[in-house]
Order: C-alpha cells, then structure tokens, then sequence
C-alpha cells in the first residue's frame, strides 16, 4: 500500500485566498496530502494564520502577500515560490471577493474592481504559474467558481458574470493547455459557511433555512470543498480536464421539487 495515493507528496502547489475560509482548508488538505504550499492572499494577518496553521501540524507553507489583481505582485509570488521549492505543479485560483448590488445603477468602478480580482486574477495567475507548470512539463490549475456560475441571482452584481467567466477561462485553458500537460478545472461551491459568507448565517433561522433547500439537508463546510479540489489537483484526477464539478449538496439539482403536484407529497416519507 502506498502513503502517497493522491500522489501530491512533495509537488509545490499554490493557493490564492488561502487566507480565507475554503482556501485556509485547501491549503490544510493539500499540506495534510504532504504537499509544499506557496499561500497567497492579500490579507496578511489571515496568511500568517494559514501558514502557521499548516506548520502546526507539521507541514510546509510559504506565506506570500499578493494582490492576485496586479499583475507584478502575482510574478513577484510566484519567483518566490520557484526560488524557495522549485517548479509549481498545482495551482487554485480561489481568491474572490463578494460585492452585490443592482445592475439598474452598478459603477462601472464596482464592476471593474470586482472582475478585475474574481476573473481576471485567475487569468493572471494561471498565465504566470502556468509558465512554470509549461516549462517544467505539466500540471493541475483548479478554479474556485460558484454555482451562481450557472444560476442567475438578482442584485448579484458583477459576481455572477464573473464566475461564469471563470468556467469558460478553465475550459480554454483546458483545451489550449491540455496537449502540453496542463489539466484545468473548476469546483463551484453552493452554500458553505465561511468569513465571505459569515453576514447571512448571523441573521438567525438563516443556516437552518438554508439547510432545508438542500436534499443533502445542511450548507456546506469549507472541507466539503477543499476534497474536491484535492482530488482536481492530484493525479488521481488525470483524466478528468476542462470539467465543472458542483459541491452544492444537490441544492442545483432540486428544481422539480418546486413544482407543486397534488396527491404526490410523501410527507413523512423520503
Ligand atoms: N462561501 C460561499 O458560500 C461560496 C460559495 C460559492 C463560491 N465561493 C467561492 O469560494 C472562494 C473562496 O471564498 P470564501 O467563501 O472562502 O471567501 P473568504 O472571503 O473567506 O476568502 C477569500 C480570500 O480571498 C482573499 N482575497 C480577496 N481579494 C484578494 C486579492 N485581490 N488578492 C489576494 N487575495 C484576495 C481574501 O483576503 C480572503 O482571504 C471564492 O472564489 C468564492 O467566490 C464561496
């Protein structure tokens, strides 16, 4: 038997908003997988945390503030991480910021910031990582989306736009970069309860609420993710490139259950 099945031991991975909720667990699991971790995220305070959270446990993180929107704070991450551990293999575009609002009066500046670090700093991290994964032979780009991808929101603002931006960027590079062994994929998370989403889960009923409209009965944790993207990162997923895989508890997949049929109901059964 093998210690190493997801065959991540020792690959440098990089992780954005690794300060944050499903971030901090992907980098815990990617360490908890024996992987080297470069952590980026802007918020220092929270990548400190990370990184003194995975060596805690005995692992190996580098804490690297960066703006994933600007383009010479990515490069200067990224040579950070080539000089400390080498080549990076895997790379999860995760950093993404939250900012509702109406599209009748959204600010072009609204618009702009929001894309410019939810979509476009995927773009600039998976070109600047991805050349160290081009040159060195192959890869693995995961990207956090949502389903609001695929499901439109009112008063969601830029966000939706965005992510569904984000799964068509993972399918290009999938097909751009798949010959010269780099993989790309997307996770789109549903409901999971982090700091971005912390404000709707302290209004009380909120969780339980929430937790109703799943068929798997519960939002979701930032691990329920972070295994996900395990999986997408590791070889283990080697055949599996330019794919969407939604961890939302079925949430997506319960729009029949909202059409009223009379004499139907099982109440009381499942
Ligand atoms: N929480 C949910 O319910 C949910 C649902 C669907 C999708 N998502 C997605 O999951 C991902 C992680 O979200 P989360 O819930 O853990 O949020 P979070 O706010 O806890 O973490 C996001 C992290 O990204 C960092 N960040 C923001 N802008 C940055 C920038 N310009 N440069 C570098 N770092 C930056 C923040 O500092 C933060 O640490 C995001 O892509 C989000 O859109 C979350």
């Amino acid at each position: 038997m093998t210690d190493d099945w997801l065959g991540l031991k020792g690959k440098v991975c990089a992780v954005t908003g690794g300060g944050g909720g499903i971030g901090r667990a992907v980098v815990l699991a990617l360490a908890e997988a024996g992987a080297t971790v470069a952590v980026l995220d802007r918020d220092e305070a929270q990548l400190a945390e990370t990184a003194r959270l995975v060596a805690e446990r005995g692992g190996t993180a580098l804490a690297l503030p960066c703006d994933v929107s600007d383009p010479d704070s990515i490069a200067a991450a990224a040579k950070r991480s080539l000089d400390a551990f080498g080549p990076c293999a895997v790379l999860v575009n995760n950093a993404a910021l939250l900012r509702p609002g109406p599209l009748r009066s959204l600010a072009l500046a609204e618009w702009n910031a929001l894309l410019a670090v939810n979509l476009t700093g995927c773009f600039l991290c998976s070109q600047i990582f991805g050349e160290q994964m081009l040159d060195s032979g192959g890869g693995s780009i995961v990207h956090v989306a949502s389903i609001a991808a695929s499901h439109a929101q009112a008063f969601s603002g830029a966000y939706s736009a965005g992510k569904a931006g984000v799964v068509m960027l993972s399918r290009q590079l999938a097909v751009e970069w798949g010959p010269s062994g780099v993989r790309s994929n997307t996770v789109s998370p549903g409901m999971i309860v982090t700091p971005l989403s912390k404000d709707f889960y302290a209004v009380p009923g909120v969780l339980e609420q929430r937790g109703a409209v799943v068929p798997c009965r519960r939002v979701g944790q930032p691990e329920d993710i972070a295994d996900t993207v395990v999986f997408l990162a590791s070889p283990r997923s080697g055949y599996v490139n330019g794919e969407e895989i939604i961890v939302d508890g079925g949430f997506g997949r319960g729009l029949m259950s909202l059409i009223p049929r009379p004499g139907y109901e099982r109440p009381g059964q499942s």
